[in-house]
């Protein structure tokens, strides 16, 4: 079931499937940083989307929110760019573009995905056994003149 929302969020159990439209870069980070709030040590979120869709901007939201001055570079280059979330653990930034279909033990990010931290990870579908584990999924669609951000979560 999935409702356009605006971004004036009273109540942030709606985040758990639910879907947003924003129009900005700035409206992506500002529903991202919302959605942190509700996120807690050792979560994993899926960023899903076509190239360009948006899903680092939405990661520069989540490392704002946690005190991150700067914005997150885009980590097309870098397998893994790591932040630290306030002064209690990290959050990991991983973007998986550039890999062949893989498992998430082949390339040894089990070391942050299993732990007290937090992931982000652009390309998820790169992963063969993704889909096993108790993720966030964020999906962005690129429509005309702005994008539609699904937020869902199965268990
Ligand atoms: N509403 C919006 N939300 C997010 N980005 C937007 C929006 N409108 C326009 N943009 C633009 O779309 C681009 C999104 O780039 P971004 O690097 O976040 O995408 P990405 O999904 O991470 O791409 P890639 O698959 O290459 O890693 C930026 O240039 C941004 O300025
Ligand atoms: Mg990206």
């Amino acid at each position: 079931m999935d409702k356009n929302k605006k971004l004036n969020i009273a109540d942030l159990s709606i985040f758990k499937n639910s879907a947003f439209i924003t129009k900005t870069p700035q409206e992506t980070r500002v529903l991202a940083k919302k959605f942190a709030s509700i996120l807690k040590s050792g979560d994993i979120v899926f960023l899903n989307g076509n190239l360009g869709s948006g899903k680092t901007t939405f990661s520069q939201g989540i490392t704002q929110f946690f005190g991150n001055t700067g914005f997150a570079r885009s980590s097309s280059f870098m397998l893994v760019n790591e932040y630290q979330a306030f002064d209690s653990f990290k959050l990991f930034h991983i973007d998986l573009y550039r890999l062949k279909k893989t498992s998430i033990f082949d390339i040894g990010i089990e070391e942050y995905l299993y732990s007290k931290n937090i992931s982000l990870i652009e390309w998820p579908q790169r992963l063969s056994d993704g889909e096993n584990e108790n993720h966030w999924d964020i999906t962005i669609e690129n429509l005309i003149n702005k994008r539609k951000i699904k937020i869902q979560k199965k268990k």
